[in-house]
């Protein structure tokens, strides 16, 4: 039986184990001590995930080892191991070029880079992956939905949109306590506005985005009237220098290798 192994069991960690199980995925699953509070919580809650006596022991039990530490300190901890030429690596550590981390797992032959979501552990989410691995591709679809990357730079760009997560959720709280202002109390306005980008989010499922946009204005109508005014005002140019710059920072890593 195949066992995935986790180097670091922290947030994205726990959100994969817990998406895993709840999919009923065939493997044992073997974590690494630390942080012994969310191991032992996972350990409790799941069948058939363990927790190793250390690093070494997680990578020798393992086919698969998704290495979850943060981009500080994951070079000296994966330094430190010993792979097989036959494992399976796949890091999630973020600004950490796949050439830095695939020297770091030398001799293992297949690094892949990955970016789940901590809804990854509701089975929901895009888990955006490169290079191409089918092993690491059939594990991502039980948990949500794998988007594989051309290359680096375009798996970067997907990683960089998901630092819109935090401003979205602050713009539907936003809209809420402006409906708040107007007397709506504020539970039924929270219901109303996470029930509304709920409905639209479900629409762009089946639709082109722009033909949707278009479609949602009438001639004369609030949304023309609204899209307007938020073109006229620039308001979609702060989202994407946002997102310029966490690009820009990620890429970095790349940046300075070309440079020499
Ligand atoms: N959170 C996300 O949504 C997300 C999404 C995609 C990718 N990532 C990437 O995934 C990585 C982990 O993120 P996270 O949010 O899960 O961070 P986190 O919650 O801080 O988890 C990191 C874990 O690594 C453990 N650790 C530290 N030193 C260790 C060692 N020597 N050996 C084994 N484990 C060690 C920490 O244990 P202690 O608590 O005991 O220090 C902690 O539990 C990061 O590189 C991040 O960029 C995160």
């Amino acid at each position: 039986m195949t066992a995935l192994g986790f180097i670091g069991a922290g947030h994205i960690a726990a959100a994969m184990v817990e998406g895993l199980r709840a999919a009923d995925s065939p493997e044992d699953i073997v974590l690494s001590p630390r942080n012994a509070g969310v191991a032992s919580k996972l350990v409790a809650r799941f069948p058939r995930v363990t927790v190793a006596a250390d690093n070494q022991a997680v990578v020798e039990a393992s086919e698969i080892v998704f290495l979850a530490v943060r981009p500080d300190v994951a070079p000296e901890i994966v330094r430190a191991l010993r792979f097989r030429a036959d494992h399976i690596v796949v890091s999630l550590v973020a600004l950490r070029p796949e050439g830095e981390m695939r020297a770091l797992v030398s001799p293992a032959r297949h690094l892949v880079r990955a970016v789940p979501l901590p809804s990854n552990a509701r089975r929901l989410g895009p888990i955006a992956y490169f290079p191409e691995s089918a092993r690491a591709r059939a594990i991502f679809a039980r948990i949500g939905t794998p988007v594989l990357a051309a290359d680096e730079r375009a798996f970067h760009r997907l990683w960089s949109l998901t630092g819109l997560i935090a401003p979205y959720y602050a713009l539907m709280e936003s809209l809420a306590s402006w409906a708040e202002e107007g007397g709506v109390a504020r539970e039924a306005e929270q219901g109303y506005v996470r029930a509304l980008f709920q409905c639209l989010s479900a629409m762009a499922q089946d639709g082109k985005l722009d033909d949707l946009a278009r479609q949602a204005q009438t001639p004369g109508g609030i949304n023309e009237q609204a899209i307007a005014l938020l073109r006229a005002s620039g308001a979609f140019g702060p989202w994407r220098e946002a997102l310029a710059a966490v690009n820009a920072r990620m890429n970095r890593g790349l940046d300075d290798k070309a440079g020499g």
